[in-house]
């Protein structure tokens, strides 16, 4: 195996709407020399996201592309795809970024372009899982790291890490705990590409090493 310090490091573009836990967590994780990678810049398509501040305030330069200026999601789609190029990014990750993308753009990332979902994916795609998850009366929820293709929430896991649904659980106290597992499994999942102990290609995740966390 390569000794860890001759590795590159992976370069990232973070695509962001909101908050910003995840993109903090990152952050952390890089500063904490526990994610050998660099996050190049920092996207949003909402001005006021406060995940554009974390961003500042850890020197990472920040670029906001409304989808309000553009007529169409091929041409907002576009001019995305031109400004995440300029970084050159390994990956493309997608932290709480609340847009469908094109398949155009999604082929002109093949591979290259991860999510988290806060749901045990292949259950609960799409939005308001925690309630969701509760009226389904499941025992156990969680979040899960993959990658993206065209289909939305589809693509194959990287990462998975479930929670127990408690007693007198609510849809607010169970997307907490699984938030916090979130901050977990996405820079761990992010490591196994850095140290190549994880690879994907042709939409394969193909693991290299032994594959417990
Ligand atoms: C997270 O729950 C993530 O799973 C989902 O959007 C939320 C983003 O939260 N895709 P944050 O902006 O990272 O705090």
């Amino acid at each position: 195996m390569t000794p860890r310090h001759s590795l590159p490091k992976l370069n990232l573009v973070v695509l962001i709407s909101g908050g910003g836990t995840n993109l903090q967590s990152l952050i952390d994780a890089i500063q904490g020399g526990e994610l050998h990678a660099e996050i190049r810049a920092v996207l949003s398509n909402e001005p006021e996201a406060y995940g554009l501040e974390r961003a500042k305030k850890a020197g990472i330069p920040t670029c906001v592309l409304s989808h309000r200026d553009y007529l169409d999601r091929s041409a907002y789609d576009a001019d995305l795809a031109e400004k995440i190029e300029y970084f050159q990014p390994d990956y493309l990750i997608l932290a709480g970024f609340m847009r469908i993308l094109s398949s155009g753009f999604v082929q002109r990332f093949q591979d290259r372009i991860l999510n988290i979902h806060p749901a045990l994916l292949p259950k609960f795609k799409g939005t308001n899982t925690h309630q969701r998850a509760l009226d389904a009366g499941e025992i156990e929820h969680g979040a899960t790291v993959h990658l993206v293709t065209e289909k939305l929430d589809d693509g194959p896991n990287l990462l998975q890490a479930s929670v127990s649904i408690l007693e007198g659980e609510t849809a607010e106290t169970l997307r907490q705990r699984v938030l916090k597992e979130e901050h977990r499994i996405y820079p761990a999942a992010i490591q196994k590409l850095a140290t190549g102990e994880m690879k994907i290609s042709d939409g394969q995740i193909i693991w290299t090493h032994n594959e417990t966390e």
